[in-house]
C-alpha cells in the first residue's frame, strides 16, 4: 500500500509505511539530520523486527526530505545464520582480515537466532568523517540462557549513514567502583553492564551514552571518545563525576532520550515494565552529565499512565533557531512486535522551561502549539 504522508498519526497508531509500500521497520529508533554529498536529509534508524523478536532483523535505515515520507535505505547492520557466512562476499569484505576467534566474537553479537540488537543510534563524527552506531548488544551466547544477561554496548562504522556498517565490538562500559556497592541483578560480577541506552552529541561535538546498569537501577552518562567509538576514558581508569555520572540512582529507569533545547538539557524516560508501558518522567539539567532534577510526568491529559501508549526512544530537534520538538515513541505490541507502532508527538514548553508531551492524533509538523 503506497501512501503520501502530510500528517504524523500520533495516537491514533496507524501503520506508517514506506515510500515503497512497506511497513516501516525502525524500532526503538532516533531521527536525525545529516547532511551527505552536500543534501540534507533525515535519516531514521532503528531495530527491523520484520520477524518478531528474533530471528533478529538488524538494524535498518530510512531517509525523507520532510520526516512525514520515508525511503528504505536497506539494512545497515546486517545479522548472521552461521559463521560460514564470513565466507561470503558481503561479510568476507568486512571482517576478511579477522582471525577465527575475533570473528566468533563478533558472530556472538550478529547471531540472528540468538542475539538481540535494541535501541540502535547513530552519531557522526566530524573529525574522522565516520559514522558511528551504537546498540544495546544482548542475547544468548555459550554458558549464557537468559536474553538480557550480556548486557553489552555494540559499535559499528561507517563512512556513510545508509552503507555497510562494520562491527568494531561490543563492550561492558562504566562501573561504580564500590564491590559493596548495590549492584541489582547483574551483581559485581557484571558490572558496567549496559541495556536500553541511547546517545547524545553536545554543541561541542562531545558525544555521550546514557544507560541503563546496575540491574536497570540507574542511568549512567558516560562521555565518549573523539572518535565516538569507545569510552573517553578506560572503565578500569575511569572517575564517578568527571569521565561519567550515575543518575537516577535505584529509580529504575530505560529508554532514554536526550536533548538540549535553549541551552537546558533535558533527558525523558520511562520505568522498566518490558513492553508494556508506563508513565514517562523528565529531568533538566545544565550538563549532559547531570545534575538531573526531576521534573515528573511530561503528560497532562487522559492516558499518562502510560504516557499514551507508548515507550520514548528520541526526541527530534526540528529547528534549532524556532524550537519544534518531537517526540518519538514506541508502542510495543508484544504478541507481534513486527507490527509495533510510532507515537509521535509534539513536546511544547511552558515559559518557565517545563514541558508538555501533547497529545495528538493526525497533526501537522508546524501546528505543535496550537491546542
Ligand atoms: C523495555 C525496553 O525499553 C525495550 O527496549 C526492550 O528491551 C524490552 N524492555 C524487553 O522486554
Amino acid at each position: 500500500m503506497k501512501n503520501v504522508y502530510n500528517t504524523f498519526g500520533g495516537t491514533a497508531d496507524a501503520p506508517w509505511y514506506d515510500t515503497d509500500g512497506k511497513r516501516i521497520q525502525a524500532h526503538g529508533g532516533q531521527v536525525q539530520k545529516f547532511t551527505v554529498n552536500g543534501k540534507d536529509k533525515w535519516y531514521w534508524i532503528g531495530e527491523d523486527k520484520t520477524y518478531g523478536y528474533r530471528p533478529c532483523g538488524g538494524i535498518h535505515l530510512y531517509s525523507s526530505d520532510d520526516l512525514y515520507n520515508w525511503k528504505d535505505e536497506g539494512i545497515i547492520l546486517r545479522t548472521m545464520e552461521s559463521t560460514d557466512e564470513f565466507e561470503e562476499p558481503y561479510f568476507k569484505e568486512l571482517y576478511g582480515s579477522l582471525t577465527k576467534e575475533e570473528k566468533e566474537t563478533i558472530f556472538i553479537d550478529l547471531d540472528r537466532n540468538r542475539c538481540v540488537i535494541e535501541r540502535p543510534k547513530m552519531l557522526y563524527n566530524e573529525k574522522t568523517g565516520k559514522y558511528v552506531i551504537w546498540f544495546h548488544a544482548d542475547g544468548r551466547f555459550p554458558g549464557c540462557k537468559g536474553d538480557y544477561d550480556k548486557a553489552k554496548a555494540g559499535v559499528a562504522v561507517c563512512d556513510r549513514p545508509n552503507g555497510v556498517f562494520r562491527m568494531l565490538g561490543s563492550y561492558k562500559l562504566n562501573y561504580h567502583n564500590d564491590p559493596n556497592g548495590e549492584y541489582g541483578f547483574d551483581g559485581w560480577e557484571n558490572r558496567g553492564s549496559v541495556r536500553d541506552m541511547n546517545l547524545f552529541l553536545d554543541k561541542d561535538r562531545t558525544a555521550y551514552i546514557i544507560y541503563s546498569s546496575e540491574g536497570n537501577r540507574t542511568t549512567f552518562v558516560s562521555r565518549l571518545n573523539e572518535e565516538y567509538t569507545n569510552l573517553a576514558v578506560d572503565r578500569d581508569q575511569a572517575v564517578e563525576g568527571v569521565d561519567f555520572t550515575r543518575n537516577f540512582i535505584g529509580c529504575f529507569r530505560e529508554a532514554h532520550a536526550m536533548f538540549c533545547y535553549q541551552n537546558k538539557y533535558y533527558m525523558i524516560n520511562s520505568g522498566c515494565t518490558s513492553w508494556s508501558p508506563n508513565p514517562a518522567r523528565y529531568a533538566v539539567a545544565d550538563h549532559p552529565m547531570g545534575p538531573w532534577r526531576d521534573m515528573g510526568d511530561p503528560c497532562m491529559e487522559k492516558g499518562r499512565e502510560t504516557t499514551y501508549d507508548s515507550q520514548s526512544t528520541c526526541v527530534i530537534l526540528v529547528d534549532e533557531e524556532k524550537g519544534g520538538c518531537i517526540y518519538m515513541g514506541d508502542r510495543w505490541k508484544e504478541e507481534d512486535l513486527a507490527v509495533s507502532g510510532y507515537i509521535w508527538l509534539p513536546i511544547v514548553f511552558l515559559p518557565d522551561g517545563k514541558m508538555i508531551l501533547e497529545k495528538r492524533e493526525d497533526w501537522s509538523y508546524g501546528q505543535e502549539s496550537s491546542k
